[in-house]
């Protein structure tokens, strides 16, 4: 895709995302890779009324070279972007669920939300890492976060929200609503005995959907 086209995909999914609730107020970033740089959402902007020529655009070093002020963000997606050479897009939302499930799990757990449901495993993965609290913006956050994407999809922000990463724009954000709503199932069978994916129907899933 062209930046003109992945600039215009970002207005609208950004808008879907808001639209469904995936994001409230000014909640949430979204970055795509390019051949030339980095596309980042800019800061304090909602993810419902994105201007495709005001995205703030990166250069290969990161610095701030057109559009709005990017994201404070900025940190936590190079963080996943330079971790995963094979990732294309970051999306960082606070939906409620996912973020749940960040306040209910323990900083350093690999899994908080258990395989029930192919499509959570074939998108986000086999493990979930959940990161320590850090303070919106902290740049200290990149380490911990860089560590992690080495090895994971996506991961929980402890008490903040999920980030999580695919191969295109669109990948990254159907890995997003998966994460969500893989959150929600969990929240809604705490305390019951739901049957979980068996570690072969994972293998099976990750084998053949890569
Ligand atoms: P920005 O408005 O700087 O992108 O920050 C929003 C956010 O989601 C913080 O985690």
């Amino acid at each position: 895709m062209t930046e003109s086209e992945l600039r215009d995909l970002l207005v609208e999914l950004g808008a879907s995302l808001f639209a469904r609730g995936y994001s409230v107020g000014s909640a949430g970033n979204i970055s795509v890779r390019l051949p030339d740089g980095y596309l980042m959402t800019p800061t304090n902007s909602s993810l419902g009324r994105l201007k495709a020529e005001r995205i703030s655009k990166l250069d290969l070093d990161w610095r701030h070279i057109g559009g709005d002020k990017p994201s404070k963000e900025v940190f936590m997606h190079r963080a996943v972007l330079t971790a995963r050479p094979e990732a294309g897009a970051v999306v960082h939302l606070h939906s409620t669920h996912a973020t749940a499930i960040g306040c209910l799990a323990d900083s350093g757990e690999a899994a908080p939300i258990p395989p029930l449901t192919p499509y959570f495993v074939m998108r986000v993965g086999r493990t979930l890492p959940v990161i320590r609290y850090y303070r919106p913006g902290d740049a200290a956050m990149e380490q911990d976060i860089h560590e992690a994407a080495k090895t994971a999809r996506a991961m929980l922000l402890a008490n903040h929200g999920p980030v999580v990463s695919g191969q295109s724009l669109i990948d990254a954000v159907y890995a997003a609503e998966e994460l969500e709503e893989a959150a929600r199932l969990a929240l809604m069978l705490r305390g019951q005995s739901p049957r979980e994916l068996t570690a072969a129907q994972v293998d099976d899933l990750l084998s053949t959907f890569g």
